[in-house]
């Protein structure tokens, strides 16, 4: 017997579901809920999640909120739920909230809940562990791994609702707060900080690569803009424009009322940047003829720079980065979207690759603080950074 509803795989990649856009499930039960509890989250905490006690809601956590029997932390914990080490980089403090209130919202397809029936009507629940021909592994909520034998089962069902308990009812308004306030300083270790040691990589993509058959469902462009929550009116830039891919999805996000520099360093690609544009978007982009260590961008005037898989080949990227710095207005944001590690095109693919550790070490020694790690393809890291001592 297999498990039954959509369970192919008991264990699937963390990113392996290409569902919303920090990589979850939604549940459709509880996307009214989930509405309410967003709504309720953009009206009232912007203050008061800014006013909750981190020390106060580490305390909780670890202790009468019962967090650690389930979650760990620095390798201390349970796991039956997913380890919380770099949360705050994962989840705004809006999404931690609904996390709390209405865990079974948004659920990872491998933390959906299996409930197994046994023939003699006991039932158990847990998260899956495993599956063979003979048996099936779960954790239970308790945090014990249990083992069944197939023939013994009634049922085995792999359920769409988290097996975390919700805090709505539990917490009081302010618990809540100060567990999000911790939640959101755990951040993980900070990579090293030091000079460079990768070789700038001086390469060019090929127009052919950029305009591959397949690049929409490999990099899902329009959820990955979509979860930058650019607001309209905003001003951008985007440095390495190429074939236009990103340049369009971003004039349509800042509106008419926003505009677009759409900066690069060849007049054959920013040809075809205002092509693309003038194709799918509005005329509120201006291309700009980069010089290999500056964009030639106005100072102090930008809400937001992009740069979509093109900052491993800036020959000179600290000249580049001191340039976007003094752009940037004081709480603009930088996106670096690379490459993931461990993801190769074809077997000629020799072009380098940034863990997002190695992205963060690079960007913050040039004067920035990490501010998100955004979920979408697997094959990219999206990473964006504000200005460091805002
Ligand atoms: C019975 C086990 C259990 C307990 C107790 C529990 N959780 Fe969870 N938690 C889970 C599971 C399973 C998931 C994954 C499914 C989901 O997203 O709800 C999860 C998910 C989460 C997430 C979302 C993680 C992500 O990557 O988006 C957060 C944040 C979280 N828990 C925080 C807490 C906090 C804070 C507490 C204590 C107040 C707590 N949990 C108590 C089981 C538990």
């Amino acid at each position: 017997m297999r498990c039954s509803g959509d369970s192919a795989a008991p264990l699937p990649s963390r990113f392996g579901g290409e569902s919303g856009a920090n990589g979850k499930q939604t549940n459709p039960l509880n996307r009214a809920r989930q509405q309410a509890v967003v709504g309720l989250a953009l009206l009232v905490p912007a203050v008061l999640s800014a006013a909750g006690n981190p020390a106060a809601g580490k305390a909780l956590f670890e202790g009468k909120g019962g967090c650690l029997n389930c979650h760990s932390i620095d390798g201390h914990g349970g796991s039956v739920g997913p380890e919380l080490d770099k949360i705050g980089l994962m989840r705004s403090q809006e999404l931690l909230r609904l996390a709390l209130v209405d865990p079974s919202a948004e659920v990872y397809k491998e933390y959906l809940t299996v409930v197994v029936t046994t023939k003699r009507g006991q039932k158990v629940e847990g998260v899956a562990l495993n599956e063979d021909d003979l048996s099936v592994q779960i954790r239970d909520a308790q945090g014990n791994p249990r083992s069944f034998l197939k023939d013994d089962l009634r049922s085995v069902r792999r359920e769409n609702r988290s097996l975390m308990p919700s805090a709505a009812g539990k917490m009081s308004a302010t618990e809540l707060d100060d567990v999000i306030a911790h939640l959101h300083r755990l951040r993980g270790p900070a990579p090293p900080i030091g000079p460079r040691t990768r070789e700038p990589h001086r390469a060019y993509s090929e127009i052919g690569f950029l305009d591959r058959i397949g690049r929409d469902e490999e990099e899902r462009p329009d959820t990955l803009v979509n979860s930058l929550e650019i607001r309209a009116g905003a001003t951008v830039a985007e440095i390495g424009s190429g074939t236009g891919y990103f340049t369009w999805r971003l004039a349509r996000a800042v509106g008419n009322s926003g505009k677009v520099y759409a900066v690069d360093i060849a007049q054959d690609r920013l040809d075809r940047t205002a092509a693309s544009v003038a194709k799918h978007a509005s005329g509120n982009v201006q291309t700009v003829l980069g010089a290999e260590s500056d964009p030639h961008l106005p100072e102090g005037a930008l809400d937001l720079v992009f740069i979509g898989n093109a900052y491993h080949e800036f020959s000179n990227p600290e000249a580049v980065l001191a340039a976007i710095k003094r752009s940037l207005k004081a709480d603009g944001r930088l996106v670096i979207v690379e490459y993931a590690e461990g993801y190769s095109f074809s077997e000629r693919d020799r072009s380098p690759r940034m863990s997002i550790d190695q992205i963060r070490s690079e960007i913050e020694a040039a004067g920035f603080e990490i501010d998100r790690v955004l979920e979408g393809a697997r094959l990219l890291h999206t990473v964006t950074f504000t200005k460091a001592g805002n």
